[in-house]
């Protein structure tokens, strides 16, 4: 199967989304002309383009496309070509309008905008393979084509008739009888009885609460369709160009769709990202995605998309400040990116994005933007050789799993203060502050080579994924499992005791005997070999075996045990029924990884500064709001100056330093 080296071939690609049909074909020229000056190797050309490539039904227009892929392989810039999928024309929804999308409640999401096509609409998905193969047998064997881009931010939601239809076949392939469903989704319970498929519907509007393992299934069930909508255009694809890579690119830490069962279809993951340049914590925003894309990818992936300066859909959107758009784009690098991109290469004039910023600005090229784009565009070429393909090793993995974001995540449940991805965010940062670099993983993916685990919190969890924990930690493993974990079976029903035995076997807990969810803003003292605040949740447990690390020192559960820790078999695992604040949750972990063997990728760096290895590089990066001066062990050289580097160091704000060993 080709992979990301097939489109770098040892280079770091750099680029973004290039709208051309948006502008006269004069400007074109400019556009090829001012790609070469800023270094730019690529551009992903064609993703909303349908309705001009195929302005009536079964009506044809290439010519300006062809002229298009001709021009930019002329100039040296590669094409990720995109099948135009995500945006039917209108005369796809006025003729059919089975294709558009309906709510929850019945009503239709029109044209107009974008993504207004339903994934299990037969009539869609026929027109979309036939524009793919139209474009796949035309431009399969172009010599600018790089690499193919199914879609764009795969993330529709259907509730229709087709997609009824589609979601009954569907659960007869997961559940086999009406037996076994009614069974599966408890349908015991308020006389929700199945007795026909025909009567089963999507989770449409409701009176009360809906049923959640129905609820459950359908947020898998949508992921697979979309993901249906997808193998069927990269199979085209890759049949008229098997020896081209296939990606589709990801929104950041989305809830709709399973990274862990998409990636396993693409040949390149590929992920926009987003962050506010105005959030204290951006930058950790920015490394979790990454650190989710490359753990999905398992090696280099793509960056497909992100702002030079500022986005338009946020309430207020404001620019980045200067160094920030190098600062994150290094960041990607440093944790494993091979391509660099943006949306979108020109400022569009007219349209919903008109004030989305891109590499080349409204005011042209006499801007901090263009300049900056231009300097990027000079580091990347230098650093190409020497990260290209490389992986980044990471000590530690966070065990995520949109099955239980989802189970986790429904009406109905003891808090609306727990939110998934908040928590998994905040367990990432207390390792990204301490530099200890870390993946994410499945809970059932094999974890042998990470000396420490942990685990935000996993409301669902398999028996397989439960068997892999217990025997992670048996044979010698270091497990930090928070709150609210292993309470639920694959199908959303509680495990027998409310928590699983074997997870409290391995944390050496005898019962959760109740939780004590707490309000917006109550805290808990905790004391203990370890003193901290509980924020958001509390748990009554009672211990079989386990060292009490701290105990609850205020409220109703004082005295009960907070933190504990468990030797089992060759292994340790914690158990943390609170989340201690941030600083403490940081002491923890970092306690926990110390004790596990783990090293950080750089010690006694300055506050804000992050550091990452990539390979035998050591990438440093001050996210600080001011200059900061750090102490280097061993001899160096920064790539990025070609200046050598040993001693102290001084990183600038925004600064960044690519590390490679030097001899002294
Ligand atoms: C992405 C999308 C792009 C553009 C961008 C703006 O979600 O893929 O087409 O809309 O957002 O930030």
């Amino acid at each position: 199967m080709p992979d990301l080296n097939d489109a770098t071939r040892g280079r770091i690609l750099y680029g973004g989304d290039y709208n051309p049909e948006q502008w006269p074909e004069e400007t074109w020229q400019e556009d090829v002309r001012l790609m070469r000056q800023a270094g730019v190797t690529s551009v992903t050309v064609g993703v909303f383009s349908w309705a001009r490539l195929e302005p009536a039904p079964g009506a044809y227009d290439f010519g300006w496309l062809d002229r298009l892929l001709d021009l930019l392989h002329a100039h040296g810039i590669g094409v990720v070509l995109a099948t135009p999928t995500a945006s039917p024309p209108p005369w796809l929804g006025h003729r059919h309008p089975e294709t558009l999308p309906q709510a929850e409640n019945g009503t239709t999401v029109w044209y107009g905008s974008r993504n207004q096509f339903c994934a299990s609409s037969p009539t869609y998905r026929r027109h979309a393979a036939a524009i793919t193969e139209q474009l796949a047998a035309r431009y399969g064997a172009h010599p600018a084509l790089t690499m193919w881009h199914v879609n764009n931010e795969y993330g529709t939601h259907c509730w229709c008739d087709a997609t009824a239809a589609h979601f009954r076949r569907w659960l007869q392939d997961r559940h086999g009888t009406l037996e076994e469903l009614n069974s599966a989704w408890g349908t015991a319970f308020w006389s929700q009885h199945y007795a026909e498929w025909d009567e089963i519907l999507p989770p449409r509007q409701a009176q009360y609460i809906r049923n959640p393992a129905q609820l459950l299934d359908f947020a898998r069930f949508t992921s697979d369709a979309l993901l249906e909508c997808y193998t069927a255009e990269h199979a085209i694809v890759a049949r008229h160009s098997p020896a081209v890579p296939v990606t589709t690119n990801h929104m950041p830490f989305w809830r709709g769709q399973d990274g862990w069962a998409w990636a396993k279809e693409q040949d390149v993951v590929a992920l926009d990202i987003y962050p506010d340049p105005d959030a204290a914590l951006g930058a950790q925003h920015g490394a979790l995605v990454q650190d989710l894309a490359r753990s999905m990818a398992g090696g280099p992936w793509m960056l497909m998309e992100q702002a030079t300066g500022a986005v338009n859909w946020r309430p207020v959107n404001r620019p980045k400040p200067a160094g920030l758009n190098r600062l994150w784009s290094l960041q990607a690098v440093a944790r494993g990116a091979d391509a660099i991109c943006f949306f979108q290469w020109r400022q569009s004039r007219q349209g919903a994005e008109k004030f989305h910023s891109a590499m080349l600005p409204h005011s042209g090229t006499g801007n901090r933007t263009f300049r900056e784009v231009t300097t990027l565009g000079a580091d990347l070429d230098r650093l190409g050789p020497h990260v290209s393909g490389t992986p980044v090793t990471a000590g530690t993995a966070l065990l995520h799993d949109w099955d239980a974001w989802w189970a986790s995540e429904q009406p109905g449940r003891p808090s609306e203060l727990l939110d998934y991805q908040e928590n998994v965010t905040a367990w990432h940062r207390a390792l990204w502050e301490a530099n200890h670099t870390t993946d994410l993983a499945h809970p059932a993916a094999d974890l042998t080579r990470y000396r420490l685990v942990v685990i935000p919190s996993l409301y669902l969890l398999t028996d397989a994924a439960l068997d892999n924990l217990a025997a992670y930690v048996r044979t010698g493993g270091t497990l930090v499992t928070g709150y609210f974990t292993g309470v639920a079976d694959h199908q959303d029903r509680i495990r027998p005791g409310g928590v699983d035995a074997r997870l409290r076997e391995v944390l050496g807990l005898a019962a959760v005997h109740q939780w004590w969810p707490l309000n917006e803003g109550e805290t808990l003292r905790c004391t203990g070999t370890e003193d901290f605040r509980g924020t958001l949740w509390a748990e009554e447990l009672e211990t079989a075996g386990a060292e009490v690390v701290a105990r609850y020192a205020d409220g109703e559960l004082a005295g009960h045990p907070a933190v504990t820790r468990h030797t089992h078999g060759e292994g340790t695992a914690w158990y943390l029924s609170t989340r201690p604040e941030p600083d403490a949750l940081r002491a923890l972990l970092t306690r926990a990884a110390r004790e596990a063997g783990l090293r950080p990728a750089a010690e006694h760096l300055p506050a804000g500064v992050e550091a990452v290895r990539r390979g035998e590089l050591l990438f440093l990066l001050n996210h600080g709001p001011q200059q900061a001066s750090c102490e280097l062990p061993g001899h160096w050289e920064d790539l990025l100056t070609g200046k050598p580097a040993t001693g102290s160091l001084t990183l600038e704000r925004h600064g960044a330093a690519v590390l490679r060993p030097a001899a002294p």
